[in-house]
């Protein structure tokens, strides 16, 4: 019996290896999400594949390496030094780091870069298929260096689950837009069926990309996509509350910590600890430091930055710039404002084992964080985890996305050097029960969601999105539902077909009026009314005079304005004359002022209903002007007895006495039928699909949420679908 395995897939792995005196040691990573998932991985037997930081000299070594590590439940992915250049240093961090974190003119499209990333992504799914994965097994793909891989996951395997988690911000669409490659970095993440992000920002701009690049269907957080639902949510990482506040508390730590706070003479500690990278906004914290110590001369002598940069990516060019950079202004401050007994910044280019790290969490003042752009920034969580007892500050960027989250800190704007300089002032001045007030609100939230808390709702959504997905494929009308429908069809002999126009017998066109129906169309209704077992109703929203020009001497049944006109039974059109439309001038007063406001809308008058149509005004705008309008429409509504109905870019406001439902039933009574078929795509069919007798089979074009029982996936698939009974000695399907 194979058990439910997870299979964690990320560029780097946990732990790193380093050739030191002809020996391969293996040391633990840098870095946010090496961190945060290396103490859990190993449960139940899940693996990590990922890259093992070293380019192996020969056979031997990657044979020792796989060893070693598999003992650690890791899977090595070997990269040579060309792929690395082009897939890490190239693609990875010259195109998506600077995009993805609002720095556009840093990025260098190169189609080789890109060729290496793509080829590299396939290395690693491959790698992923070779660890004998089942059905049931669960992938976790990690960041943006693998966003191709749920794609190439999935299409060896349609049923597994796979999860992407992106550790750094999503762009706004328009600065994703520029990628030349974008959509076939949507379309790789799409493989997923849970994608998500640390903030709702985040999500938001990836949404708006797949909609608005893409242009893929949505309905509020969920994209549909290759006949799956795809959702996308907002799962803020956490760290590991219990080790950091645990290290803080023990005895070496904390004396640790005294050491530390003696050698610097007790002065004011201001720490910074981040990897070498300009999202970081290093230089602007240097900016904001020596502005302190001019504006408040006071201060010197009195504080210490201590900044920790940990090396990172330092063969891209522009990491080296900023190496240079930092190395010049720490120089000059020091030169400027030390002297013998004091040297203002302690500048660290190194990385330490996470003990010094807790020390210097505890021995600090002040945690100064000014990210220009920083997915979530997980060493502020960790110095407030390391608070338990001591006090101290937070300055917070609100670039970062734990600003979104936490309660508490003193937030800043980076760019801002008078905002840093002024949070460094007011937090060096802080009386020390409103350090533990603000501390006690951010350690409640880090210690609730913790990393653990973290991964745990993560695989919770992961496995009710699978379940969703499951119940709408039993919905999806495939061969072997088909042939249920053409057995029972082949039994009846009094067949009713309620047929819906816009959107199901014919696609949208940017002109109502172009949309009329095809040859092809024509064609098949011929052939399904010919069988003089089968009755064709046309059930619209459109006038009678349009549905008259386009079915004249047609034995089909018409059903106009969603039931205000029909010609049933006797192929003469009637309409419901008691009904009152007094109302239409008030609601048509509102839906011409929003036309007049919004290019590219139209109202269209019918007897019995006011549309007001959007199709055609810019994306976006359009969905915002609807919902003003129907927040205009809604008081108006229930004095009138009138409903309003969102269909497809429109806006529709009729009495509610009519409608499909009751328009169809009123056919079904008199006509009584032993077999009934209805499909439609929009609003105004579901009241048909809620009224039809439970036998009755009700199908929803492009759509799963509905009361229909079943649905298809496209428009395209519609005259396919009724072709089957048009057809009835093919009663074999394909
Ligand atoms: N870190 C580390 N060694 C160091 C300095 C930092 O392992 O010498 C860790 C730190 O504890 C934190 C992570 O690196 O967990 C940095 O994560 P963050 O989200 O702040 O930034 P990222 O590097 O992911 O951009
Ligand atoms: C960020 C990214 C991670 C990455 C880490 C270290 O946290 O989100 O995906 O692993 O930085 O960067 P590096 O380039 O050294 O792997």
């Amino acid at each position: 019996m194979h058990n439910k395995r997870t299979i964690i897939v990320s560029n780097r792995l946990p732990v790193r290896i380093e050739r030191s005196n002809g020996e391969l040691l293996v040391i633990p990573s840098e870095g946010g999400l090496a961190t945060g998932l290396g103490s859990i991985y190993k449960e139940d037997g899940n693996i990590w594949v990922g890259w093992p930081g070293f380019v192996p000299e020969n056979e031997n070594e990657k044979i020792e390496v796989t060893e070693k590590l598999k003992s650690l439940n890791l899977i090595p992915v070997f990269l040579t030094e060309c792929e690395l250049e082009g897939y890490y240093e190239g693609f990875s961090n010259e195109v998506l780091w600077p995009i993805f974190h609002y720095h556009p003119s840093y990025a260098v499209y190169d189609e080789w870069y890109w060729n290496t990333y793509e080829s590299v992504n396939k290395k690693f799914a491959d790698i992923v298929m070779e660890q004998e994965i089942a059905d049931t097994d669960e992938v976790w793909v990690h960041d943006y260096q693998l966003m191709l891989l749920p794609k190439l996951i999935r299409a060896s395997n349609s049923r597994i689950s796979i999860g992407y988690f992106q550790h750094i911000p999503f762009p706004p669409d328009e600065l994703f837009r520029g990628i030349p490659w974008r959509d076939e970095l949507l379309k790789g993440l799409l493989g997923a069926d849970l994608i998500a992000f640390h903030t709702y920002n985040d999500t938001q701009h990836f949404l708006n990309a797949c909609t608005h690049i893409l242009g893929l269907p949505i309905q509020n957080n969920c994209l549909r996509s290759g006949g799956r639902s795809v959702y996308v949510e907002v799962f803020p990482m956490g760290i590991d509350y219990d080790k950091f506040n645990e290290m803080a508390h023990s005895p070496d730590i904390q004396r640790r910590a005294q050491e530390i706070r003696t050698y610097y003479n007790n002065r004011k500690f201001i720490l910074s600890i981040d990897r070498l990278d300009y999202s970081k906004g290093i230089i602007e914290r240097l900016r904001a430091f020596e502005a302190l110590l001019k504006t408040y001369p006071e201060f010197q002598n009195e504080v210490i930055l201590y900044m920790l940069v940990v090396p990172s990516r330092d063969t891209v060019p522009k990491y080296k710039e900023l190496h240079d950079e930092i190395n010049r202004m720490v120089g000059q401050i020091n030169a400027v404002y030390g002297n013998n007994e004091w040297t203002p910044i302690s500048y660290f280019y190194n990385s330490y084992d996470i003990k010094e790290l807790s020390a210097l969490y505890v021995a600090s003042d002040i945690c100064l964080v000014t990210s220009l752009r920083d997915g979530m920034n997980l060493v502020c969580k960790e110095f407030i985890a390391s608070k338990e007892v001591e006090n101290g500050v937070l300055i917070l960027s609100e670039m970062a996305g734990a600003s979104k989250e936490l309660i508490g800190p003193l937030l800043v704007n980076p760019h801002s050097t008078q905002q840093i300089c002024e949070a460094l002032r007011t937090a060096i001045n802080m009386p020390e029960e409103e350090q533990r007030k603000r501390l006690n609100d951010s350690l409640e939230i880090v210690k609730k969601f913790n990393i653990r808390h973290w991964v745990r709702l993560f695989f919770k959504r992961l496995k009710e999105i699978k379940s969703i997905q499951q119940e709408e494929r039993a919905r999806r009308i495939n061969p072997e539902i088909l042939q249920k429908f053409l057995t029972k069809y082949s039994e009846s002999k009094k067949c009713l077909f309620f047929l819906d126009y816009d959107g199901t017998l014919i696609g949208f066109n940017n002109n109502a009026s172009e949309a009329t129906p095809t040859n092809d169309l024509y064609e098949v209704l011929e052939d399904l009314q010919s069988n003089p077992n089968n009755q064709i109703v046309i059930i619209s929203g459109r006038p009678h005079d349009t549905l008259s020009d386009w079915f004249a001497n047609k034995q089909y049944y018409l059903v106009a304005e969603h039931g205000a006109w029909s010609n049933y039974p006797e192929f003469v059109w009637h309409t419901k004359t008691h009904i009152s439309t007094r109302w239409k001038y008030p609601i048509k007063h509102v839906m011409t002022k929003f036309t007049n406001m919004t290019a590219g809308s139209v109202v269209e008058e019918k007897n019995y209903s006011l549309a007001w149509h959007y199709r055609k005004v810019q994306s976006g705008l359009g969905n915002l002007r609807a919902q003003e309008l129907v927040d205009h429409l809604r008081y108006l509504l229930p004095h009138h007895g009138l409903q309003l109905l969102m269909g497809n870019k429109v806006i529709e406001v009729k009495n509610s006495e009519l409608n499909k439902g009751r328009a169809a039933m009123e056919i079904v009574n008199d006509f009584k039928p032993d077999f009934i078929f209805a499909i439609g795509d929009d609003a105004t069919d579901e009241d048909m699909f809620l009224e039809l007798p439970a036998d009755s089979i009700t199908v929803k074009v492009g759509s799963r949420k509905s009361a229909a029982r079943y649905y298809i996936e496209t428009q395209e698939e519609v005259l396919k679908l009724i072709k089957k009974f048009a057809q009835p000695t093919y009663h074999t399907v394909d």
